[in-house]
């Protein structure tokens, strides 16, 4: 591999264990990748907190489970420097309403001292995994990482910065050492859209792109790199946050090229890079409804839980549900949940969206989703979600029923108490 005087001197200790440690596993992932060289990670997103999966590491040491799951070391290192801005990705609670979601104090406690560690070396506990909203907008091919699977899709399409989607533990290294393995979307060649899917299905709502986004997932081949073309209504950012989101939940791409509209696809030509795609694909009513029917329970049903801002909600995204429920009472068997970056919040606290929420008997809430945090109501009868991606999640872990819907659905389904159907 060809390292750089920098490099080697990171790779020979002379930086300190930590970044020793964390370019002998980026030197590592290299290697497996195949990669002949590294380039600089310039921003970061990270799973930051006390997120189960950390449990697997049996220790009360925090900078001992640190060391294990975000370096793969097994001697102790202790994380006090990153290399490049970093910022949290959404943690396994609501910082401030956490006992409202069942989290015990201990918990929260135990959440918070891993949040401090991550502080103290310099990572935003902005805790959202829409980036975007509060945090950083990359430039055309600044180099990233994150382990967020609508994040890296989103970076890479919309402002042509160049990521992978990364593992947890190789997003901490990269961040903590500067560098990555230049391999994947980090090589501008490798961007180029392989299957051309031309829209020939209504575009005009955002759930209708997060149907778009759940179709073009589920018939897209593995490795491929999509291209939306044909006749669509122009996105705004909700719609193309609610197609990727569910585009990379089904379909796993790192990708999509939206012609005229991303920046490396202002033609169907430039998007290909000149070649012929792999297959050009129809997208069709009947695509839609059949992914409809895949995600969302059919018929009506009772509703106890309701969900929505997946990926997390912008601050106008917070102003239509206010409006919508100023002045309403939602039914009492329902929880309603409305999620999003802890930032935009503070905004919605001052333009009064927050209060119109709760007094109508809903609640904002953020830095997690229910995805994440897992504690969704056991014996619900039904649950609804205005994202195709969190209802695909949530499905497998709950025996009631699923339904998605644009949020009107979802809100007038909050008031009544039922899901009416579509
Ligand atoms: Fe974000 Fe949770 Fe959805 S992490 S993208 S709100 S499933």
């Amino acid at each position: 591999m060809k390292l750089t005087d920098d490099e080697k001197r990171l790779l020979d200790g002379s930086e300190g264990k930590l970044k020793q440690k964390a370019m002998e596993f980026i030197v590592k992932y290299a290697q497996v990748l195949g990669a002949e060289e590294l380039c600089q990670v310039t921003k970061a997103t990270l799973f930051c907190g006390a997120h189960p999966y950390l449990e697997v590491f049996k220790s009360e040491d925090i900078d001992l489970i640190i060391s294990e799951m975000c370096f793969c070391s097994s001697e102790k290192v202790i994380l006090d420097k990153m290399a490049c801005y970093c910022q949290s990705c959404v943690s396994p609670m609501d910082p401030e309403k956490w006992a409202h979601l069942g989290v015990s104090e201990e918990e929260y406690q135990k959440n918070q001292e891993f949040l401090r560690r991550y502080l103290a070396a310099g990572v935003h506990l902005t805790g959202t995994c829409a980036p975007y909203l509060v945090g950083f907008i990359p430039l055309m091919g600044e180099h990233f990482v994150t382990s967020e699977s609508s994040v890296v899709l989103i970076l890479n399409s919309l402002w042509g910065a160049c990521g992978n989607g990364d593992g947890i533990e190789a997003g901490f290294c990269a961040a903590v050492c500067g560098r990555t393995p230049l391999w994947g979307n980090h090589i501008m060649s490798n961007r180029k859209g392989t299957h051309v899917f031309k829209i020939e299905s209504r575009s005009a709502s955002v759930m209708d792109w997060g149907l778009l986004g759940y179709t073009i997932g589920r018939k897209l081949p593995c490795h491929a790199i999509p291209v939306i073309d044909g006749n669509f209504s122009r996105p705004d950012l909700h719609k193309i946050k609610a197609c990727y989101a569910a585009m990379a939940e089904t379909g796993g791409p790192e990708m999509c090229h939206i012609v005229g509209i991303t920046p490396e696809a202002m033609t169907l030509d430039q998007a290909c890079g000149g070649k012929p795609p792999r297959d050009v694909m129809p997208i069709t009513e009947e695509d839609l409804d059949e992914s409809l029917a895949d995600v969302s329970a059919g018929g009506r049903g009772e509703i106890d839980f309701i969900s929505l801002g997946c990926p997390h909600y912008s601050i106008e995204e917070i102003r239509l549900v206010a409006d919508f429920l100023d002045g309403k009472r939602i039914s009492s068997q329902v929880e309603l949940q409305v999620w999003t970056v802890y930032g935009i919040k503070a905004i919605a606290d001052l333009c009064g969206y927050t209060e119109k929420i709760r007094r109508a008997g809903g609640v904002l809430l953020t830095s997690s989703c229910p995805v994440t945090h897992g504690k969704i109501p056991q014996g619900a009868r039904g649950m609804a979600f205005d994202s195709a991606k969190q209802a695909h999640s949530i499905a497998p872990i709950t025996s009631a029923p699923v339904y998605f819907g644009s949020a009107e659905d979802c809100l007038k389904s909050a008031l009544s108490g039922k899901w009416e159907g579509r």
